[in-house]
């Protein structure tokens, strides 16, 4: 599989004022086509800063970032919306929804940018809608679905716009743990489907659903490694615990 996410010797540093704080130091790793990935690591240690350079909200200070393929380090601002927009779907912690929108226009919403008739946008975000499970909530505004089903409209959102990746960042920090479990379940069958899903997280019980971990610790990588089988929950489990 060709890699979709390649990072070399990735760095950012922030300046405030007369002060640099290095948040990644020469981070090192490559994300193949279909893989799930949690990347994990304490408070402050450089996460949603990797997410946000990997979702080309943000750009490196130094090292390479390849998506598909290309060199986002070299893009120009327009150019940087015009990939995001085209090969990544971001899922929040807080789902991002617009309250005064029903389901279905918010999944439609981001499809506005893509040059596609009204009807087809609709296909679309019911599509999406559907393989979340909530085709029959398309017409219910974001308070009167629970949180759980608000995250799934969030991660209906970031499929409609087919995407090459899908990057959360702390999908389930809102959740109470079955909600969060049912979201987690979601983002499995969609990897299995074949889908390219970063989620980052502090919460140990995500990692039980991703083939990888890859932890930071001060803007370093420290450990990479693959979850063991024994230790992968799978669509059909229930989580023990
Ligand atoms: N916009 C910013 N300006 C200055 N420093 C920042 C900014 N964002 C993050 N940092 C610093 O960068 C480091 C990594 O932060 P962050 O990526 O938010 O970590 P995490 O998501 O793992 O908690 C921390 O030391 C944090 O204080
Ligand atoms: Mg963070």
């Amino acid at each position: 599989m060709p890699d979709v996410i390649r990072v070399e010797q990735l760095e950012r540093t922030y300046h405030l004022g007369s002060v640099d704080v290095p948040a990644l130091r020469g981070i090192d790793f490559a994300i193949p086509q279909g893989q799930m990935v949690a990347i994990m690591g304490p408070s402050g240690s450089g996460k949603s800063t990797l997410l946000n350079l990997l979702g080309c909200l943000d750009r490196p200070s130094g090292g390479r970032y390849l998506l598909a393929g290309e060199d986002v380090g070299r893009k120009s601002d327009d150019q940087l919306a015009e990939v995001r927009n085209a090969r990544i779907g971001f899922v929040f912690q807080n789902y991002n929804l617009l309250p005064q929108l029903t389901a279905l226009e918010n999944v439609e919403l981001p499809l506005v940018y893509r040059g596609l008739s009204a009807a087809a946008r609709r296909r679309r975000a019911e599509g999406a809608l559907e393989s979340v499970g909530l085709a029959d909530r398309g017409h219910h505004r974001p308070l009167e679905l629970s949180g759980g089903q608000q995250q799934r409209v969030g991660i209906a959102r970031a499929l409609a716009g087919q995407p090459d990746v899908i990057l959360a960042d702390e999908p389930t920090g809102n959740l109470d743990s079955a909600s969060g479990e049912e979201v987690l379940r979601l983002f499995l069958e969609l990897h299995r489907s074949g889908r390219t899903i970063v989620v980052v997280t502090h919460d140990d019980d995500v990692s039980h659903y991703t083939e990888r971990t890859i932890h930071l610790r001060d803007g370093v990588v420290v450990s990479d490694d693959p979850v063991p089988p024994e230790l992968r929950r799978g669509l059909d489990e229930r989580g023990a615990s």
